[in-house]
């Protein structure tokens, strides 16, 4: 039996320990905001975070997961800076791609919480998205970026002192 947990729930399996990751999230667990694109990591769709990381769970092995943290898109903070922006910049068209796109955009934000131009497209160059919305996503999360920014410097203790 294969344990770990899942948006903060612990969760079993005995499915074979080769199968893929994404196979015991939708079809086992049932949480399908996780998408299914190429199968061969090559496009994003099934983008989730373990233990902070991005990775492809179509083809990462359920035996990685063992004992780690799994978070997916319905696990991610409520209220996240991204959620908003996406909805702002209407980002998704058809959406297939976006729980992906918004997974591996939390863990460029989270390691870098002002990114540049490029450093948004090289983080996210590995995520693709038919409808190219690309323009958007970039614009997203380049806001969400600023709004994070923007509220850290709201509650400075060091500007209320200087203020005060
Ligand atoms: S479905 Fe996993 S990278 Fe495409
Ligand atoms: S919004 Fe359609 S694939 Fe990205």
């Amino acid at each position: 039996m294969i344990k770990f947990k899942l948006n903060g729930k612990e969760v079993s399996t005995t499915a074979d320990a080769n199968t893929p990751l994404l196979w015991i999230i939708r079809d086992e667990l049932g949480f399908k905001g996780t998408k299914f694109g190429c199968g061969i990591g090559m496009c994003g769709a099934c983008t989730l975070h373990l233990d902070g990381a991005a990775i492809r769970s179509c083809s990462f092995p359920l035996l990685g997961a063992e004992n780690k943290n799994i978070t997916t898109i319905e696990g991610l903070e409520n209220n996240h800076p991204l959620q908003k922006t996406w909805i702002e910049e209407q980002v998704p068209q058809c959406g297939y791609c976006q729980s992906g796109q918004i997974m591996q955009a939390a863990t460029l934000l989270a390691s870098n919480p002002s990114p540049s131009d490029q450093e948004i497209v090289d983080h996210m160059s590995g995520n693709l998205c038919r409808c190219m919305a690309y323009v958007r996503i970039k614009s997203a999360i380049k806001n969400a970026a600023d709004s994070m920014s923007a509220e850290v410097q709201t509650f400075d203790p060091r500007a209320t002192t200087q203020q005060s």
